[in-house]
Order: structure tokens, then sequence, then C-alpha cells
């Protein structure tokens, strides 16, 4: 039996090094991750080669507003893996709204919202959020759609739905954005373009965990 020490990030531990959460779905794992048993709990260590949140997190992030109850808004779910520890942190209270166009990914996400309630898996395009005003207003938007207009697809959801104020994380991958640029000439155009809507609390490198991408905590002007 090993035991967690307290962490930095509401809702986490730290365990031998890695950063981990309460399983919300004891004795099952999401992406092959390690689940490690202490005196009163079953955590599941956090990957950052497999999430850019936790990549940050491990980097320095200071913003995380991430705590139980929390609405979230997220766009590029994939198959869940950092959606699943969020989902341990905001708990039952908590509504993830899981937005992914690939119909693969969200046969994924799908069984995973029937494990966890607080997901609610959206088979969307980012582009359209007129397709899910439904959701309606939240305090944080996750986007990690890896598209060449993905400062846009942002822009446009945040003014649907992230309250005033509210905290945007944006993952942003210069390859996907422009080859043929250097990956800080393309960063720094894309903040350009985000500066009139966001206040800019924080840019993190990715690196090693993962190559030409930099990781933006934003606050909403409105
Ligand atoms: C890099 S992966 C996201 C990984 C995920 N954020 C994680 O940490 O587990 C990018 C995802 O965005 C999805 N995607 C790309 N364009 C999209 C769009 N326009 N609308 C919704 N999802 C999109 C892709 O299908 C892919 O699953």
């Amino acid at each position: 039996m090993v035991s967690g020490s307290q962490s930095s990030f509401y809702g986490t531990v730290q365990i031998k090094g890695s950063f981990a959460t309460r399983n919300a779905d004891k004795g099952r794992r999401v992406y092959g991750e390690r689940l490690v048993k202490t005196d009163d709990f079953e955590y599941r260590l956090w990957d950052p080669h497999r999430s850019k949140l936790c990549g940050a997190m491990k980097k320095g992030l200071k913003t995380f507003p991430f705590k139980y109850g929390s609405k979230i808004l997220y766009l590029g779910a994939s198959t869940g893996t950092t959606i699943s520890h969020l989902s341990d942190i905001i708990g039952d209270e908590g509504e993830l709204y899981a937005v992914e166009i690939a119909p693969q990914c969200m046969k994924s996400l799908i069984s995973l919202s029937e494990r966890r309630n607080n997901i609610i898996p959206i088979h969307a395009d980012a582009r359209h959020p007129e397709e899910y005003v439904d959701v309606g207003k939240v305090e944080i938007i996750y986007m990690d759609v890896a598209q060449p207009d993905q400062d846009e697809i942002l822009i446009k959801n945040a003014k649907e739905f992230l309250q005033k104020d509210g905290i945007a994380f944006f993952c942003v991958k210069s390859q996907s954005i422009d080859v043929t640029k250097e990956p800080q000439v393309v960063f720094d155009q894309v903040i350009k373009k985000l500066e009139p809507h966001f206040e800019v609390l924080e840019k993190i490198k990715l690196e090693p965990f993962d190559k030409d991408h930099l990781f933006l905590a934003l606050r909403f002007l409105a």
C-alpha cells in the first residue's frame, strides 16, 4: 500500500512523482493508466505524455480552476483521456460537455459516459456551436482540436458559452496551423488573434511531453 501526498492542483495528489486523481469508477482503467491503492482510495496516475493538461501541470501551470461541481465545455474530446481525469475531479455535481467530431472516438466516449454520469458526449463539429447551444454558460472551456482555424473555433465557442472572466485552456499545435513557419512565429500569430478577446494568463511550451505545442491559459474578456 502506498500513500499519496498533497498536490497544489485541486482534486489531485502526488504519488511517486506522478499526479493522480481519485478513481470515480473503481477498478477500471480508461487508457491503460496505472491504478494505485492507498489506505482509503484508489487513484489513477495521470500520464503527461498522454494528456497535455497534465504536461502543463508538470511544467508549472498555475491556473487551475477545476473543482467539485465545475461546468466545463471540452472541444476535441477524443476517446476521453484527459476528460476522464477531469471527471474524477469535478465529481457528481460537475458537468463536462465533451464535443468530438470523429465517430470512432465517439464510441469510446459514449461508453465512458455510461460509467461516469458527469460526462455528456456531443457528436458535433466545434466550428458549429449552434449545434449544441443547449450546453448554456460554462466556467471553463478546454480546447484541443488540432485544426488550422483552432483560434477562430475557440473565439466562437467562448462568445457563445464562456461566462465573463471564465477560463479557457488552449492547446496550440503549430504543425496543424502552418508547417512552413517556425513554431514561435505561429504561436505569436495565434496570440495576436486571441488578444482582443482574452487576457493571456500563462504560456507554457509542452516539451518534452509534446513537441511544438504551446499550452495557453486565458481569461475571457467577453
Ligand atoms: C489531439 S486530439 C485530443 C486529445 C484529447 N484532448 C485528450 O487529451 O485526451 C484532437 C481531437 O479533436 C478532434 N477534432 C478535430 N477537429 C474537430 C472539430 N472541428 N470538432 C470537434 N472535434 C474535433 C479529433 O477528432 C481528435 O479526437
